[in-house]
């Protein structure tokens, strides 16, 4: 195995995404912002153990290349990077960015404790203005990061994941899509009224778009100009008795949805039965029901930039 290669922490693109549109309107109280809430290389870790089967069988499916160049557009704690490592092989390379330097610290160590065998960078900048020249990538992966900004934003976003592609190159991305959560036992009108609450509300209404959008994505990518363009949606499902780290990602879970519904125009009768769920060891919580179940929803859509596009 070679040496891990972090040749570059990048300083030279600010966090852009501390400011960001869609950070600052769809923080929420338990905070999207880089590097905190849902952000957090702890939560991205946790949810990443609870779901790392199906999140592996999803990123195998894209069509990467031995020897390829890949970018990890919003790379978190690098949870993905040693799998696309193996896939890219020792005579690929992978670049990864992301807004927050915690989580580009975090990635770090984590390839520091583990070593991969291609060539790496780290960088610290904005999905908003990839600081790369055009064509500079065979792939893109986008893995949880689009569903955090509004609808108006997504063109925008595929266009700058379009420019850095070589032509033929692949744009994937990888998103939630809350209309396939579901808890049991639960009443299942909890999060159709969450969502439509959320959906409504001025602070929140704009990241709420992307949880929502997931289904969506094959046809923006068609509308970016991509072609070849398939879209698989995958629900990952859990039973109890849940393993330590699915309980905690559920429980974390319904903790957050729980917190929203305390703030949001739900009924009094909904934000009675969310508030069982604030806490994991609350005996009303769902979670401590011998017959929980929980499915989550997560789309991938992949798109090639067109052969004959100008480089
Ligand atoms: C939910 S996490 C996903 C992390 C990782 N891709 C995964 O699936 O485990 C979203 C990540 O996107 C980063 N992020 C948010 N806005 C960004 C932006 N504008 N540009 C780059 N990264 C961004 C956050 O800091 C966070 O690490």
């Amino acid at each position: 195995m070679g040496p891990v290669t972090i040749e570059h922490v990048s300083e030279s693109v600010a966090a852009t995404s501390a400011k960001s549109e869609q950070t600052e309107r769809g923080a929420g109280e338990r905070g999207s912002r880089p590097g905190q809430g849902l952000f957090s290389a702890d939560w991205l870790d946790v949810h990443f153990e609870a779901c790392r089967d199906e999140y592996e069988a999803m990123l195998r499916t894209i069509g990467l290349q031995p020897g390829w160049r890949v970018l990890d557009i919003g790379c978190g704690s690098g949870s993905f990077l040693p799998l696309l490592a193996e896939l890219v092989g020792a005579g690929g390379a992978l670049v990864a960015l992301d807004a927050a330097a915690e989580n580009i610290a975090a990635a770090a160590r984590r390839l520091e404790a583990a070593p991969i065998e291609c060539a790496l960078r780290l960088d610290l900048g904005s999905l908003e203005g990839l600081p790369y020249e055009r064509a500079s990538f065979d792939a893109v992966w986008c893995a949880n990061v689009i569903q955090y900004f509004p609808d108006r934003a997504v063109p925008r976003l595929i266009e700058e994941m379009r420019r850095v592609v070589r032509p033929g190159g692949l744009v994937a991305i990888k998103d939630v899509d809350m209309t396939l959560f579901r808890v049991e036992p639960m009443d299942p009108f909890l999060i159709t009224h969450l969502s439509e609450a959320s959906l409504r509300d001025e602070d929140f209404g704009a990241w709420s778009q992307g949880s929502l959008r997931g289904r969506s994505l094959r046809r923006r990518l068609e509308d970016g100009g991509l072609t070849n363009v398939w879209q698989r949606t995958s629900v990952i499902e859990r039973w109890a008795p849940l393993r330590p780290v699915e309980r905690r990602l559920w429980g974390d879970w319904l903790a957050f949805l729980a917190g929203a519904a305390q703030e949001r125009a739900v009924g009094e009768k909904d934000r009675a039965l969310w508030r069982n769920m604030l806490d994991a060891d609350d005996k009303a919580n769902p979670l401590n029901d011998p017959r929980f179940y929980a499915s989550e929803g997560q789309v991938i859509a992949v798109g090639s930039r067109p052969p004959d596009d100008d480089p």
